[in-house]
């Protein structure tokens, strides 16, 4: 029999307390022993849980008691929970966890104190997708070329009704919440905070690259308009958050933002709450997971995957390396990303303004690709909506200064990226 503690018994920890017992027949059929939910730690004892395990709201009880193997993290946030592990780990104790921010300020050093202890945290991305499973194991025989994910639920159910519906941002948004998709606060999902987390466990997987949220381009949702939304559906696009990350000759670029991709993509037809990663390694081409990224019962399914893998023994590397390895690739900042782009501006509706948009771009080497001229409730102003031939970001960030200083264009100007 393996004792299981778990921290935090919120909407994942009943669940997963809840499958273990419901579905126990055939969890100890795969795993070879029985597991047991032996005990729970949550801050206010006095809330009700659906569950028939023993509560504490002392974590010493999991801890520290020797009889639990395996203490499952589901807590949230990140220093307590990392003490907490920490501790775990220190006493022998197996862990999993499915605590994305955590891991991504402190893979490595749970890595390199884990050792030979398993440390599981399928979780962490994409719900109960096995997309870690798929990248540490499925695909180890690859070098990987890149990888685009739909990994944040709450703004992909958002994007699809502001473009299904033509649904109001924020109303969309107070209705997110009330599915219990977003996190405790919003701007978490809707700003790629989420998201990037998620991509960083995986960049780790997918490439040895260790890096934290604050090394890469993080941008949200927040100022997609429905004139973005027209215009992406006119020139044959759809618009997603994505984590993205590519090897390209220089190195490697990994960034979440919200994107322009080809309605014809296979990631552009994931809607609503659904996540999606397509991984695309030099061996096995393009592969696609998709499912769940958030929700009790998913993500649960993806808790007791880990569980059920440590009991049956499995000891692969926690992030897909052995000890010692070292990535020699070189995660590229933000000014050497290389992407297509759209641009939003207003301007005064008058002969010579597009000449000296064009030329202003042209001053940074920047080529139009397609372009679109709108008018306003002001006969005076247009908007111009532009995509762009591919160029460098810090090309692209020097030319939106360069034309916010034209007396012609008024406003901010909005981008987005564009990935083909
Ligand atoms: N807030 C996350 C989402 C939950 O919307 O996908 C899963 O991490």
């Amino acid at each position: 029999m393996v004792n299981i503690g778990i921290l935090g018994v919120g909407t994942v920890g009943t669940s997963v307390a809840n499958i273990l017992e419901a579905n126990g027949d055939i969890i100890e059929a795969r795993a070879g022993k029985k597991i047991i939910a032996k005990a729970g730690v949550v801050k206010n004892l006095s809330k009700d849980r659906a569950v028939s395990i023993k509560l504490s709201d002392n974590p010493s009880d999991i801890i520290d008691d020797p009889e639990i193997d395996i203490v499952v993290e589901l807590m949230g946030g990140v220093e307590e929970p990392y003490e907490l592990v920490k501790r775990a780990l220190s006493n022998g104790k197996a862990v999993v966890t499915a605590n994305k921010a955590l891991l991504a300020y402190h893979r490595y050093e749970l890595q390199e104190l884990a050792g030979d202890i398993p440390f599981m945290y399928e979780a962490s991305t994409a719900g109960g997708i096995p997309v870690i499973g798929a990248l540490r194991s499925g695909l180890s025989a690859n070098h990987i070329e890149s990888m685009q994910g739909i990994m944040n639920g709450t703004c992909n159910y958002m994007l699809t009704k502001m473009i299904n519906e033509g649904a109001n941002y924020d109303d969309i948004l107070k209705e997110a919440q009330e599915l219990g998709y977003a996190e405790a606060d919003p701007t978490f999902d809707v700003g790629g905070f989420d998201a990037s987390h998620k991509l960083l466990i995986l960049a780790s997987i997918a490439y040895g690259i260790d890096a934290k949220p604050e090394d890469i381009l993080i941008e949200g949702i927040e100022n997609i308009t429905q004139t973005d939304v027209a215009f992406a559906k006119e020139f044959g696009y759809e618009i997603k958050l994505l984590g993205i990350a590519k090897k390209v000759e220089e190195g490697i670029e990994l960034r979440v933002h919200s994107t322009m991709i080809p309605q014809s993509s296979m990631i552009a037809k994931v809607d609503g709450v659904m996540n999606a990663v397509t991984v695309v390694g030099d061996r096995v081409g393009e592969t696609m997971y998709y499912g769940a990224g958030a929700g009790g019962d998913a993500t649960a399914s993806a808790v007791i995957a880990d569980i059920v893998d440590i009991v049956r023994g499995n000891r692969e590397p926690m992030l897909g390396y052995k000890e010692g390895f070292q990535s020699n690739l070189k995660l590229l900042s933000r000014d050497e990303i290389v992407t297509h782009y759209y641009l939003r501006l207003m301007v005064d509706d008058q002969s010579g303004v597009l000449a000296s948009i064009t030329s202003t771009l042209g001053k940074f080497g920047i080529s139009i690709e397609s372009m679109l001229q709108k008018p306003t409730n002001d006969d005076d102003i247009a908007k111009l909506l532009f995509t762009t031939h591919i160029c460098q970001e810090s090309k692209m960030q020097d030319a939106i200064k360069a034309l916010s200083a034209l007396s012609v264009v008024h406003g901010d100007i909005a981008m987005m990226r564009i990935e083909k």
